[in-house]
């Protein structure tokens, strides 16, 4: 019952070799066993993955761990938000059974020196901005993946290319892991819910919603019959121009592929990255392609 749930703790398990005699008697409860990574200070977006692998799985595994090799050397590693005390209250409401928040030192010992290397879609956006990044995210979650054994892991749109990324390495290496990629969740205005808009000063937030705002734009212009890639991608680089934002990349590529299009003729995704002040933000929308 989800009331007797909201009262209990999760299990905090920092050791592997815990981890591991967990997920041994969860096995032979029957358990089927559901995993949600996560770098913490979590909002609704990271609780919603929670949320979904409650309804579908019999034990939820949630992963707190602000993953070191997944960020470049002038990157926000040092200040990313940390408050475990925080997320335990939030995830014991939310019915998690176990959480894994290790230290840096138990998930890469002395001498590591194996990384998962992708190419195709880990080589766009986010692949050429952050030079390593996905590189640093397909090493943790195949780790996590190979600790865990999950059968169903669980990631959200709002990392659309990252959520690709997995699957691909998912279908590549074999995995038997269902990847559940779930909605992207959003603040009442549209801003899209991330742990690093607790950065935004005042008039910052005030100017990242230029982000959702250019999605909104992208995806008027689609239902108003507009093909062409090139106009839709000026219309939001304008609207993100006038709210005075640092434009990494705008982009509207095959949803699978993440090649960019010239034409929309098929479901595809606008994907935006810009800087607002020293806070760097992302966003993506779905769109139909005219019908
Ligand atoms: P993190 O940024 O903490 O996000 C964990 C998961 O929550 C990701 O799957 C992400 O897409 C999802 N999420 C974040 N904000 C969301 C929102 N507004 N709506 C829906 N889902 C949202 O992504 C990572 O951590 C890391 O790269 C990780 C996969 C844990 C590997 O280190």
């Amino acid at each position: 019952m989800t009331t007797a749930r909201s009262s209990t703790r999760p299990q905090l398990i920092d050791d592997v070799a815990q981890l591991r005699q967990r997920l041994a008697s969860a096995r032979e409860a029957g358990l089927n066993v559901g995993l949600v990574p996560t770098m913490g200070a979590l909002h609704e977006g990271h609780l919603s993955l929670v949320d979904a692998c409650r309804r579908e799985c019999g034990l939820v595994v949630v992963t707190i761990f602000v993953n070191p090799t997944q960020f470049g050397p002038h990157e926000d590693f040092a200040r990313y938000p940390r408050d475990l005390q925080s997320d335990l209250q939030l995830l014991a409401a939310h019915g998690a059974d176990v959480v894994f928040a290790p230290q840096t030192e138990a998930m890469y010992r002395d001498r590591h020196c194996t990384y998962v290397e992708m190419t195709g879609p880990a080589e766009t956006l986010e692949g050429d901005s952050r030079p390593g990044h996905f590189r640093g995210v397909a090493t943790i979650v195949l780790k996590l993946f190979n600790l865990v054994q999950p059968e169903r892991a669980y990631f959200g749109r709002k990392d659309f290319q990252q959520s690709l990324v997995v699957r691909r390495m998912v279908a590549d290496l074999d995995l038997p892991i269902k990847i559940v990629v779930c909605p992207l969740v959003r603040e009442p205005d549209g801003l899209a819910k991330s742990s690093r808009n607790v950065f935004l000063s005042q008039s910052e937030r005030g100017r990242a919603l230029s982000l959702s705002q250019s999605l909104v734009t992208a995806r008027q212009m689609v239902s108003d019959g507009q093909a062409d890639v090139a106009a839709i991608v000026t219309a939001m680089r304008e609207k993100l121009a006038a709210a005075d934002v640092e434009i990494d990349y705008v982009a509207i590529c095959d949803r699978d592929t993440l090649r960019p299009l010239e034409k929309l003729d098929g479901p595809a995704v606008a994907l935006v990255a810009a800087r607002v002040g020293q806070t760097r933000l992302i966003d993506n929308e779905l769109l139909e392609g005219p019908s």
